[in-house]
């Protein structure tokens, strides 16, 4: 597999952490997660912003990724996980993988509105590993424990009713135009989300793997 970069693009709840980091495990990509580096940050404003719904600014989300990126196992590729969010992130990232010499595809993981809100509502998270459940899709084997780290998962502070509806406006307001963006250039390739996880991982293996 030559190296590239693969942005998979998706609205909140659609899957994106979930098959990153399956091609992380199985296709030895890196998963780039920005939610994630930024929830890991212990910075009081940050974590308000991210809990209410809104973006963090593109310059600091900008900044990580590109420290994350010239790390030495990023360079036969790496999978983005809800970057790029905006045009001027898109556009950073462009001249990033052109100045890398990598080819970027992206694929949207698309996912009707209407299952979204148990995906998100359902959600539980492990603080150690950060795998992910979900109470009605993938319970863990002991009820609210990590089958991974036999510690009690936990909820994000965005994913309540209220929190969900200002991210699903977000999403149509700031990151839609990027999908059109790569439609445009002729780099987005769809798969339906809404299908089992598996089914899910092997159309993205296709298309990750497709030279
Ligand atoms: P981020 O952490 O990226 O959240 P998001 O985009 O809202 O996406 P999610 O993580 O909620 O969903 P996902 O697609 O990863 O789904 P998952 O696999 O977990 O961002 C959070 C915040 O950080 C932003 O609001 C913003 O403040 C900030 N931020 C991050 N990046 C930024 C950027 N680039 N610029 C500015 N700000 C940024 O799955 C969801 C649930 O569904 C799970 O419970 C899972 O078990 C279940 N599930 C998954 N697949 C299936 C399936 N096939 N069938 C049934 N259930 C499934
Ligand atoms: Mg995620």
């Amino acid at each position: 597999m030559s190296s590239k970069i693969i942005v998979l693009m998706g609205a909140p709840g659609a899957g994106k952490g979930t098959q990153a980091r399956l091609i992380q495990e199985r296709l030895g990509l890196p998963q780039i997660s920005t939610g994630d580096m930024l929830r890991a940050l212990a910075t009081e404003d940050i974590h308000t912003t991210q809990a209410s719904g809104r973006l963090i600014s593109d310059a600091v989300v900008i900044d990580l990724v590109r420290q994350r990126t010239a790390v030495d196992d990023c360079l036969n590729g790496y999978v983005l996980d809800g970057f790029p969010r905006t045009i001027v992130q898109a556009e950073m990232l462009d001249q990033m993988a052109a100045a890398e010499g990598k080819p970027l595809k992206a694929i949207l993981i698309d996912v009707a509105a209407s299952v979204l809100e148990k995906r998100l509502t359902g959600r539980r998270n492990c603080p150690v590993g950060n795998e992910i459940f979900n109470i009605y899709f993938k319970p863990p084997r002991t009820d609210s424990i990590c089958d991974e780290h036999g510690v009690p998962l936990r909820q994000r502070a965005d994913d309540t009713i209220d929190k969900v509806q200002v991210r699903l406006e977000t999403y149509e307001k700031q990151t839609a135009p990027v999908i059109d963006y790569y439609k445009r250039t002729g780099r987005l390739e769809i798969v339906d989300g809404d299908q089992e996880t598996e089914t899910i991982y092997e159309d993205l293996k296709k298309i990750v793997t497709k030279e």
